[in-house]
């Protein structure tokens, strides 16, 4: 792979606090890349702020509800006033609760799922997009899910089947700015979403999970999964 050269750059990495966005986070330190963590709560992410900072790189701390919208401009506001951000992962996101009752899911679960997986998402690209095709440099990341057959958890899942189709149909409009936007698949992981009976532990996201942060090869609009490469340098 011909690997872009992260060192310095800027990266925003929502749902940082923990699973496979504190993976993330440590991967990109490793590679010199500079973190906007976030979470619902600075506390949440002060003792990793400390821990990516001793391998010599810069961080910043920002919370903000995913669902809630005004939380989210906020946010988006606040970043605007720093440094350039070059990199977004949107990897936070919930999965509202199993319902063994398929055929009566509740319209809330649905609600809450768009907002924080999908309206929110959209809102961050959205607002990040323009500066990095400004600059000629982007990546975005969008974290979406293998899962299928399960319409006991239908809220979650066509949450992430949105945020495909968003990636999609929106991929023509980047094409020869150099600001790629590709979808992620970690696989199914030991964390608090993916739960104890996942087979994958939760490191085996990298380094997969940065390939789609170190292209240059102008792919956009891709799967990239996480297991493909486990246990593999990249
Ligand atoms: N784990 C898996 O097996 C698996 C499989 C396929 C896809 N994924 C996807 O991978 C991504 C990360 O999953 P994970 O397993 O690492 O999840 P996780 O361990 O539950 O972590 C969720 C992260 O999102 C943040 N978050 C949760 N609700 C939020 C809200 N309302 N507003 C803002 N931030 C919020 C949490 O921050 P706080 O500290 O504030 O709680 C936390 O940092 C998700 O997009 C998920 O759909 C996971």
């Amino acid at each position: 792979m011909n690997k872009a050269n992260i060192k310095g750059k800027w990266a925003l990495v929502t749902g940082a606090s923990r699973g496979i966005g504190k993976q993330v986070c440590l991967g990109l330190a490793k590679h010199g890349c500079n973190v906007v963590l976030h979470s619902r709560d600075i506390s949440h992410t002060s003792e990793l702020a400390k821990e990516l900072e001793s391998h010599g790189v810069q961080t910043r701390q920002i919370a903000a509800d995913l669902g809630n919208s005004e939380q989210v401009s906020k946010m988006v506001a606040e970043l605007s006033t720093g440094p350039n951000i070059d990199i977004v992962y949107n990897n936070a996101a919930i999965m509202t609760q199993y319902c063994s009752d398929w055929l009566n899911v509740p319209s809330e679960d649905l609600r809450v799922s768009f907002e924080v997986n999908v309206t929110a998402l959209m809102k961050i690209c959205h607002a990040f997009i323009p500066g990095m095709v400004d600059r000629g440099w982007g990546r975005i990341i969008n974290v979406t899910s293998g899962i299928a057959d399960q319409p006991e958890l239908i809220a979650y899942a066509v949450s992430k089947a949105a945020v495909d189709k968003f990636v999609l149909d929106s991929v023509g409009k980047l094409e020869g700015t150099g600001v790629l936007m590709n979808l992620l698949d970690p696989g199914w992981l030991r964390t608090d979403l993916g739960g104890p009976n996942a087979p994958n532990s939760v490191e085996s996201v990298l380094p997969g999970a940065l390939v789609p942060a170190l292209i240059e090869d102008g792919t956009s609009g891709k799967l990239f999964r996480a297991q493909d490469y486990a246990g593999t340098e990249i």
